[in-house]
């Protein structure tokens, strides 16, 4: 049985399902440039900002567990201009670049999403799970903002624009978050970006596995599966086809892959995977996905796509 894992986000076709997503391993033009020689279908940047960024002091990423991370980078960067010339760069791998941008005001992402549309990217994802005027919430949890933020980044230009989202645990938040994506015309979410908040302990130290926020960090790897299937499947439900859905979150083999295929995701990014595994990541990912769909006879991304069924 021939099968085909090629798929496509917003009209970009991608030769397969699996990339990586922004953050681990994608910050340096060394380390894109392994993506680009891997089996990833894009090359996805590390969300930048204005200017560059150290980051978070150190410790700040932990192996938590055996599949997990706990991580408060800061969003250290090279600054935009940096991937805006990687994005012309990493052209000759011949697969998608996709941009990730965050702005600490809504000016900045205005700037940063203008800036992208004029560059080599195929896709701009804006990271609306980032922290923007201090004392609100982070953008993807407070729906003014939110609101302020799309009517700002659509009509930017010709590129597809999506959200990386993070993840909402009540029916009420995905029905409002889907009428924005659907009113401003979004063209792909990037669903979930880690649980943020979320300490750990060392028991033996009596200590913080991480220095910033007093141990307190994002949570990545296979804990977060269930929610990240949760947010694919909710979000699959309520914009009915019109909006490429990209699944994020705890997708550490092939089976873990598929079942987001079934939740109703278009294509699949994987972070923790890459951090632990390396770019090897992407063919083991590929050929577990492939075997799932020939034991339930899929022959390709869009007959499989979404067919869970219920009780
Ligand atoms: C070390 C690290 C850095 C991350 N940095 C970013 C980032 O810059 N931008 C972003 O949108 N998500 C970032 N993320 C979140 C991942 O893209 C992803 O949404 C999350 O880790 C869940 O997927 P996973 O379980 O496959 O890791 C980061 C995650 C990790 C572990």
């Amino acid at each position: 049985m021939s099968i085909s894992t090629a798929t496509n986000i917003a009209g970009v076709p991608l030769a397969s399902y699996v990339c990586n997503a922004s953050g681990p391993k994608c910050t340096s033009y060394e380390e894109l440039a392994e993506l680009g020689r891997s089996k990833s279908s894009a090359i996805v940047m590390k969300t930048c900002t204005i200017l560059p960024r150290k980051g978070n002091p150190e410790p700040r990423l932990a192996h938590v567990g055996k599949n997990r991370l706990l991580q408060s980078m800061g969003l250290p960067n090279l600054g935009y201009e940096k991937y805006i010339g990687f994005s012309k760069k990493l052209k000759k791998y011949g697969k998608p670049v996709i941009a990730s941008i965050a702005g600490f005001t809504l000016d900045e992402y205005d700037a940063l999403a203008h800036a992208f549309q004029k560059s080599d990217a195929a896709l701009i994802e804006i990271n609306a799970s980032c922290p923007n005027i201090k004392g609100k919430s982070q953008i993807g949890y407070d729906f003014g903002q939110m609101r302020d933020l799309l009517s700002l980044a659509c009509d930017r230009g010709g590129k597809p624009v999506g959200l990386k989202l993070p993840p909402y645990f009540d029916p009420v938040h995905w029905d409002i978050m889907s009428e924005l994506i659907l009113e401003y015309n979004i063209s792909f979410i990037s669903c979930i970006n880690s649980i943020g908040n979320t300490l750990v302990i060392d028991p033996w130290k009596r200590s913080t596995v991480i220095k910033p926020k007093k141990g307190l960090g994002g949570l990545s790897g296979e804990t977060i599966k269930p929610i990240a299937l949760a947010n694919v499947q909710a979000f699959y439900e309520r914009l009915m086809g019109q909006v490429s859905i990209f699944g994020v979150g705890g997708i550490m083999n092939g089976i873990d892959a598929f079942e987001f295929l079934l939740a109703g995701a278009d294509a699949v990014q994987v972070g923790t995977s890459l951090e632990l595994e390396g770019a090897g990541c992407f063919g083991h990912l590929d050929a577990g996905l492939r075997t799932m769909m020939e034991y339930h006879h899929f022959s390709s991304i869009a007959e499989a796509k979404g067919k869970l069924s219920y009780l």
